[in-house]
Formats: C-alpha cells, sequence, structure tokens
C-alpha cells in the first residue's frame, strides 16, 4: 500500500452510448446515457485506490451543476481532496462522449474554461505525506516549477508523468521525472507509428527516465533507463465493451507495479492485464483484483 498524490483534472463525463459511430449533420438516437466523473488523474486515482492504495487528488474544480456527483465519486474511492482550488467562476470541465456499442470506441468532446492548477497551489501541499507523485501533463510551465519544487523539498519522492497529448514545451519536464508515461497517439504525434521505436527514440535524447507506452489493442511497451527494451501483449476482453479511461486504468496498473517494486516488465504485464479488463467492462468499478 502507497501513498499517492496525483495532480490533474476532474471531469463531468456525459456518456452517449450508441449502436455506430454517427455521421455527419445526422441524429442519432442513444442507446443510452450514463453521467460519470472522468479526468486522467482521477481516474487513475480511482483504479488505485481499488488497489489498495491510499489516493489523495490536487486539482481545480467548481462548485457548478454536475459537482455533486463528482465529488461524491471521489468519496466512493476515499480520494482525499487536497490543495483543490474550488473556483466561484467558470463551469465543471465537461466531455460528451460518443461511446461506439460495436467497438467499444470513445469520442471525447471536451470543454474547459476553468484556470489550470499552479505550482503555488501544490506548494500549499506539503509532499512528506506521500510515497509517489503522479503528474497529468499539462500546463507545461506550471508543471516545470511543480516538478522542480518537488524534487527540491522531496529528492527520492519518485514521480511520474502523464504524456497523452502533445503540448509545447512538454518535452522539458521529460528530464525532471523518473518515468513517463506515454499514450500511442502522443507517439504517434512525434512521427511514429512503432511504439518500440519511439521509445527507443525517447531514450537515446532522455536516457535518465524510465519510458512506457500503451499501444492499445497491440499492448505496450517499455525502455528501462538502463536501455533495456521490454514488451507486452494486450490482453483483450472476449468483447471490448467500453474503452474510457482505459490508457489511464494502464497507468494505475504501471504506478501500482513500480510502488510494489516490480520490475518494469511485469509492471507493464500487469497494466496490460489491467487495462485490458476495464475495456471488457462498463467504467471503472470492480478492477480491485491485484496483479501479481
Ligand atoms: C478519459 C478522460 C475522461 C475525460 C477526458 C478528459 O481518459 O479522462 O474521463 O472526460 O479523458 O480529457
Amino acid at each position: 500500500m502507497a501513498r499517492i498524490l496525483a495532480v490533474g483534472i476532474v471531469t463531468l463525463d456525459v456518456i452517449q452510448v450508441v449502436e455506430h459511430y454517427p455521421v455527419e449533420d445526422s441524429e442519432t438516437r442513444c442507446l443510452e446515457q450514463r453521467l460519470s466523473r472522468g479526468g486522467n488523474a482521477t481516474n487513475t486515482l480511482v483504479v488505485l485506490s481499488q488497489l489498495g492504495h491510499v489516493c489523495a487528488w490536487a486539482g481545480v474544480s467548481v462548485s457548478r451543476p454536475g459537482y455533486e456527483l463528482v465529488w461524491a465519486d471521489l468519496q466512493r474511492y476515499q480520494i482525499e481532496s487536497v490543495g483543490g482550488r474550488i473556483e466561484t467562476e467558470g463551469s465543471l470541465p465537461t466531455s460528451h462522449i460518443i461511446l461506439n456499442r460495436q467497438n467499444g470506441s470513445r469520442t471525447i468532446l471536451h470543454y474547459r474554461d476553468l484556470p489550470e492548477f499552479t505550482a503555488a497551489d501544490l506548494q500549499k501541499i506539503g509532499l512528506d505525506n506521500y510515497d509517489w507523485l503522479h503528474f497529468e501533463g499539462r500546463a507545461v510551465p506550471e508543471l516545470l516549477k511543480m516538478v522542480g519544487w518537488a524534487r527540491q523539498i522531496c529528492p527520492n519522492l519518485p514521480i511520474s508523468l502523464e504524456v497523452e497529448k502533445p503540448r509545447l514545451g512538454i518535452a522539458q519536464v521529460f528530464p525532471e521525472v523518473d518515468i513517463v508515461l506515454c499514450s500511442r497517439h502522443f507517439a504517434q504525434s512525434q512521427g511514429y507509428e512503432k511504439g518500440s521505436d519511439f521509445l527507443r527514440a525517447m531514450w537515446t535524447q532522455v536516457p535518465e527516465v524510465d519510458w512506457i507506452c500503451a499501444w492499445g489493442a497491440e499492448g505496450g511497451y517499455g525502455m528501462s533507463k538502463e536501455g533495456m527494451a521490454v514488451a507486452s501483449p494486450a490482453y483483450s476482453p472476449l468483447s471490448v465493451v467500453d474503452t474510457l479511461g482505459a490508457g489511464d486504468t494502464f497507468n494505475a496498473g504501471i504506478i501500482d507495479g513500480y510502488v510494489r517494486g516490480q520490475s518494469l516488465e511485469q509492471a507493464l504485464s500487469g497494466a496490460c492485464q489491467l487495462a485490458g479488463r476495464k475495456c471488457g467492462q462498463w467504467g471503472l468499478a470492480g478492477l480491485q483484483t491485484h496483479f501479481p
């Protein structure tokens, strides 16, 4: 069991389940509508909490419609909100999500107008209480300050960074953390079609961190700071039901593996199994089984 702090967003997800992906400028009757809490950092924490860790979230929110639902879900998973800023202006970050029942694909339309969490906000939180610090790769200037400050006051606290989207200047953060968790989308945005090629190139540029990349139905890749390349197949469920939050679940699996002292290879395999299980079910509840 570890004490994990994640910095990132919380959202209201309005999930519309459709028989098949709609045609532009058409009208579709949805099969189902679900409202749930979302956001990468909090999704990852919801999974980590089920795996037995003590989880805390730091980010920005606002008391606007949907807030109670989001808050109740964090409480259900005993995720403590620490140093979270509650704004009075703006709307709750909201995603309208088209979930295709045929293949479980999720298409996200995301809106946010809230300010970002800042280094000054993080500095109000003592980091002594944590064994692991996880950041979403966003708002790079503040992120750099946050990581720099955490390193200064807690040099031995492991830090993971999630890189889902290309963001200006994000590469500056890579050498400052211990583990970089990249999405396939990010790898492809850098011009790579193979996860292993991408990681080798990243490791060549920044060899002092462990690199990990989830590759959907192909599994995942890793490259340790010692230069060892590893791969894991995907553990596809019989039927892919819901891929929303699969990457966030994968990241939770990696963090869980590391805090349990597993090798990169073991953590990668466990994360692929966990993400595979998630894709075969609705939402993130019921993922508590620990993969050795
Ligand atoms: C899934 C997710 C959703 C959220 C969106 C934000 O990874 O976190 O829950 O609405 O991405 O980008």
